[in-house]
């Protein structure tokens, strides 16, 4: 009986053979189990004998039981330890970095060249009001430069007739916020994200703007055109010529497009040289209404302003011929571009 069990318990390759043996042997019904039960038949002299050598062949296996468990446990974790081995040698997985977006980073350098010039940076809201989107800028209800500009309406609730909140269609209202909150004079720049509902190679609905604003008791667009030069020739690394072109604007007067030197060749642009021209920005002198809507005397000060869009001077700066590929998050494509590791 012994070497039976012993044998067997030697044998068994998991747990769960142990345990069927366990009840084989010594369970309640098992086969020494029994065999004690019938110690009560039996007579003292055969009992003295039988008992104590059943008692020990009990605990025997018991043991013998209890050992092999520890033996299956530890094979078992020395086999998980060899599966789960981990080559320190080995090179380290590829990780990619992540790497500021090409706008970013025009908006960013954008920022220093006239932060150089004396510039502040001003911001404002994004969901504007439309007294400063519109009215404030001299673009009252009915002007068709409102119906021009594509505009996103943010809806009101049922029964609140004031009028709606609006995307703003470009930075010109932080004119007006950063003259309520800092009067003149005044030099500040605000660049941000802008919205019109359109859709295009060279339109996405929402875009970058930077706006400029110089206010003082004497600037004349002789300053202005010097502090475009002056910006163009730093960002794009090498001497640009402007062009102004008379233009309409409600917030100016004069207004004037400005175009920035360059030539075509086989179909793509280089600034700084040739004489092509493309036009980047709009600008001119402050109105005096737009003044004095935001609370500065325009029989005092003057000054101009421009409004330029980021996206379009980033294309052009790194040839890139559809806009709306800045905004697709394809990192294939910010790869070829090497904005991104
Ligand atoms: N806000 C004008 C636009 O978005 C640009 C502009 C800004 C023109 C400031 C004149 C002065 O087209």
């Amino acid at each position: 009986l012994k070497a039976k069990y012993l044998d067997a318990i030697g044998a068994a390759a998991d747990e769960a053979t142990l345990e069927d043996l366990r009840v084989q042997a010594v369970g309640k019904k098992g086969e020494i189990s029994l065999k004690m039960r019938e110690l009560g038949g039996m007579s003292p002299e055969e009992r003295q004998v039988a008992g104590p050598a059943l008692n020990a062949l009990k605990d025997e296996i018991t043991s013998a039981l209890a050992a092999k468990k520890v033996a299956l446990a530890d094979a078992a974790l020395d086999e998980r330890l060899k599966l789960e081995w981990l080559d320190v040698t080995l090179p380290a997985r590829d990780r990619r970095a992540g790497t500021v977006h090409p706008v970013s980073q025009v908006w960013e350098e954008c920022t220093a060249i006239f932060a150089d010039m004396g510039f502040a940076v001003a911001e404002g809201p994004q969901v504007e009001d439309d007294w400063y989107n519109f009215d404030a800028l001299n673009i009252p209800s009915h002007h068709p430069a409102r119906a021009e500009m594509d505009t996103f309406y943010m809806h009101r609730a049922e029964g609140d007739n004031r009028p709606p909140h609006v995307l703003r269609t470009h930075t010109s209202p932080v004119q007006i916020r950063s003259m309520q909150a800092q009067g003149a004079p005044i030099r500040v720049i605000a660049p941000g994200r802008v919205y019109r509902a359109d859709y295009d190679q060279t339109h996405t609905p929402m875009f970058h703007q930077i706006e400029g604003l110089a206010i003082d008791r004497d600037i004349s667009m002789a300053n202005l055109k010097w502090v475009l030069e002056e910006f163009f020739s730093a960002y794009f690394g090498t001497s640009v010529k402007t062009r102004f072109r008379a233009s309409h604007f409600p917030f100016t007067e004069p207004s004037a497009e400005v175009d920035i030197q360059c030539s075509w060749e086989g179909g793509t642009v280089k600034v700084g040289e040739g004489d092509d021209w493309l036009e980047v920005l709009g600008s001119g002198m402050v109105h005096p209404k737009v003044l004095s809507a935001a609370g500065v005397d325009p029989a005092v000060w003057q000054g101009f302003a421009f409004g330029m869009g980021i996206d379009r001077i980033a294309m052009l700066k790194y040839g890139i011929p559809d806009l709306r590929a800045f905004f697709d998050s394809d990192l294939r494509w910010l790869r070829h571009y090497g904005f991104s590791a």
